[in-house]
């Protein structure tokens, strides 16, 4: 009877199981915003008296995005909850192996009275891609939008009211299993927290950069990971910014290769503007099939209103150091400019590059290039124009509706 017993058990399961796996399978392979519980802080923290001091990543909202996966059950539903110290057993993949990754982006209170985020299923898709390289698990980019709005919302006080700073929003991704093989992690913490930050330029003017340009330092390589926004990408650069600075240079111009191709600025992207050996007036950046710059959200921006502007030549290109020292000569080179989140774009004004001190005349042309992109997308991220790229996470000043899935 119990051999029966069991056999029709295992029968049962037999006919229910692959339907049970296929049915967890199918709901978990992303999780849902609209599966967001909320747990509310009882002990909200003092906001910064004037965000446009916050210093970046110092000051910390209230609340926190978490969202647990593992192989078996795939993704659980997306908390938000107070901002919480997170415990890890010591042998957790992240800790060995660096299994991490993030995503930047930035909230703006928008001069119309909304809260917007510029271009966020951008970082969404990057996230993705970045997850893929890492091993880590992709989910649906229109739901992690979804939860970050979400977040936003709910912390939107901490947004600034001020067109000089926003919100900064860090999407970060660890391998989470505590074992120390170096294999594929089985489970993960997808979190998202998000920070008060001031104006990149603190006098309201551009303050242009000098750059050590050393080849014996590289940030990616052919084959690597540069193209992907993996912590372990960035933790390396931290001791090659300290030479710089010892070498009265503010940020890293990171060279690559035997012709030393000027690839990125610190953490931007970096742009030329220039009279092209044809005597065109062309913009150019480093392209990304290389694998070796990140594939950034404003790079593809300023390439893509450039192209609007008609004014002149777009293009991805190679340029090597010895191409702006030429260019330099000839009086050809205009502009030299990073572009990224930080600081949408920050000119450059003076390389120090094998022994050379190579002044950029960036600032004397104008900026008028950089300057132009700086108000355009500027003028989207704070509403003063309407534009798709402006994405609302709240439309109007409103209170947190506290009854909606609390836990
Ligand atoms: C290495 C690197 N390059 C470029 C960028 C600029 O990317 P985005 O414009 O998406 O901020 C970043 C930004 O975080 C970066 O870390």
């Amino acid at each position: 009877m119990a051999t029966c017993g069991r056999l029709r058990l295992i029968e049962q399961g037999l006919k229910t199981a692959p339907f049970i796996l296929i049915r967890r399978l199918a709901s978990n392979t992303s999780f849902k915003a609209a599966d967001l519980q909320y747990r509310f802080t009882r002990h909200p923290h003092a906001k910064p008296e004037n965000p446009d001091e916050c210093l970046f990543g110092k000051n910390f909202t209230d609340h926190m995005l978490a969202i647990k996966w593992d192989k078996d059950r795939g993704w659980s539903s997306p908390v938000i909850k107070p901002l919480e110290n997170i415990s890890l057993h010591p042998a957790t993949s992240v800790f060995h192996y660096a299994t991490e990754l993030f995503e930047g982006m930035k909230a703006y209170r928008t001069v119309d009275n909304r809260i917007a985020l510029f271009r966020p299923l951008e970082n969404m898709k990057r996230m993705n891609r970045t997850a893929t390289r890492a091993c880590l698990p992709t989910f649906d980019e229109e739901e992690l939008m979804k939860c970050i709005g979400e977040l936003v919302r709910v912390d939107q006080e901490w947004v600034p009211y001020s067109t000089k700073a926003s919100l900064y929003i860090r999407p970060t991704m660890i391998g989470t299993e505590p074992s120390l093989g170096v294999n594929i992690s089985n489970s993960a913490l997808l979190y998202c927290i998000t920070c008060p930050v001031g104006p990149y330029f603190t006098t309201g003017t551009f303050n242009p950069v000098s750059l050590m340009a050393d080849p014996r330092f590289v940030r990616a390589a052919k084959g690597g990971v540069g193209a992907y926004k993996l912590g372990s990408n960035y933790g390396p650069t931290i001791g090659i910014q300290e030479e710089a600075l010892k070498r009265g240079c503010q940020q890293v111009l990171w060279l690559a290769g035997e012709d030393h191709k000027v690839t990125e600025v610190g953490t931007m992207n970096v742009f030329i503007y220039w009279i092209n050996e044809q005597g065109e007036k062309e913009l150019a950046t480093m392209p990304l099939d290389e694998g070796i710059v990140l594939p950034g959200v404003t790079r593809s921006s300023l390439m893509e209103l450039g192209r609007t502007w008609g004014e002149f030549k777009v293009v991805e290109k190679i340029i090597t150091m010895n191409d702006v020292i030429k260019a330099l000569n000839e009086n050809r080179l205009l502009e030299m400019f990073g572009a990224g989140t930080a600081c949408v774009v920050c000119p450059i004004s003076r390389i120090l590059y094998m022994e050379q001190d190579l002044s950029i005349p960036t600032m004397e042309n104008g900026p008028d290039v950089a300057s132009r992109f700086y108000q355009e997308l500027t003028d989207i991220q704070y509403g003063r124009v309407s534009h798709e790229w402006s994405h609302t996470v709240v439309e109007d000043v409103e209170g947190v509706d506290a009854a909606k899935n609390t836990i």
